[in-house]
């Protein structure tokens, strides 16, 4: 069984199969969760929280999601343990994977993460790094799937910062599962070629066109699903003045959705920049004179916005991730043709 044990630190360590298992599932815990119906999948054991980066949804979903498995969840903030500090990422690895029955992982570095599961000894969940946000993919392309019915024939396009997290995800992982993808972004900041490149791969297999182009407006042209985030991701708020000068002609507003396909949503995966009431927004305006940057209120307040469905999502994503790598629990073999 490829998910028993396993570490989730990007998609591609699963396969087309497995990623769709996941999504399926969290489809199904979202039922149980909804009809009350218990799923105590990892009961009693215990869950560490470690996050080196702030976070509202990946921290939330993860403690309610180990709470409702029956598991203890405990957040280790970057500044509560010696982590990189005072001990090693390895040593710390040896001590947290003999207590912990699972460790989630938010930081800058995905050598980090890489470290971590290679020495705990126990499932290691990437809660996202500098260059993906695993967990962020499967509650994504749960309500694309919600909200189409299906996958097949759908068509993504990315707008905006091409080279974080968020987009080298979702293009990797829309190749593995067969969705057209198109990055629309600046020329530099479309992805990196490693992307790209592994991108390209997976879509020869599963039939996936991929796309990437700074011409915003064909880009959007019969999308269902234009997807933004942030501007600056975190780590990189030095970097404002030139990314406002560089993207400011990528924001999503409702002139740009113009020619979109008439079953359409869009998707943020959250914080969004959409107004000023923010301590960072009101900074922006008071700089830059800005009171919107990647998404416009009005298109983040229009009925095709699925933003907090999505962020409601990761919960049940993030559940479905925990229970079938660490939750002894029966996956049908049509969701695991690649087994070896
Ligand atoms: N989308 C997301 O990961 O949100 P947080 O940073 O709030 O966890
Ligand atoms: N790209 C964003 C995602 C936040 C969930 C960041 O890294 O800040």
């Amino acid at each position: 069984m490829h998910f028993q044990g396993k570490s989730f630190l990007t998609t591609t360590d699963f396969s087309k199969e497995e990623l769709t298992y996941l999504i399926d599932f969290a489809i199904h815990l979202k039922a149980l969760k909804q009809n009350n119906i218990p799923h105590q999948y990892l009961q009693g054991q215990s869950i560490a929280l470690l996050f080196e980066k702030t976070s509202t949804r990946t921290r939330a979903a993860f403690t309610v999601a180990a709470n409702d498995l029956g598991a203890h969840p405990e957040f280790l903030g970057t500044n509560d343990i010696q982590l990189g500090n005072k001990e090693s990422v390895q040593d710390t690895a040896k001590i947290l994977g003999s207590m912990f029955d699972g460790i989630q992982f938010r930081g800058a570095s995905q050598d980090t993460i890489e470290t971590l599961a290679a020495h705990a000894g126990v499932p290691i969940w990437n809660g996202l790094t500098d260059m993906c946000h695993p967990t962020q993919m499967i509650g994504d392309f749960m309500t694309i799937k919600e909200s189409f019915g299906s996958l097949q024939g759908i068509k993504v396009v990315y707008v905006g910062d091409g080279r974080n997290n968020v987009a080298n995800s979702l293009l990797v992982t829309a190749a593995i599962l067969g969705v057209d993808m198109t990055i629309a972004s600046p020329e530099c900041l479309l992805p990196d070629e490693f992307y790209s490149k592994q991108a390209s791969l997976y879509a020869k297999e599963s039939g996936a066109t991929i796309h990437l182009t700074s011409d915003v407006h064909s880009a959007v042209k019969d999308a269902n699903v234009i997807y933004t985030d942030v501007w600056v991701s975190m780590g990189e708020e030095d970097q404002i003045e030139a990314r406002l000068d560089l993207l400011k002609e990528y924001q999503v507003n409702e002139a740009l959705l113009k020619d979109v396909h008439e079953q359409f949503i869009f998707m943020h995966c959250l914080p969004a920049f959409h107004d000023t009431k923010t301590s960072f927004s009101q900074q922006i305006k008071k700089d830059y004179g800005l009171d919107e940057m990647e998404v416009t209120d009005e298109v983040f307040n229009a009925p095709y916005g699925k933003q907090f469905i999505q962020g409601e999502n990761r919960l049940h994503s993030i559940k479905a991730i925990m229970a079938a790598t660490n939750g002894h629990i029966f996956i049908p073999r049509q969701y695991t043709k690649n087994e070896s």
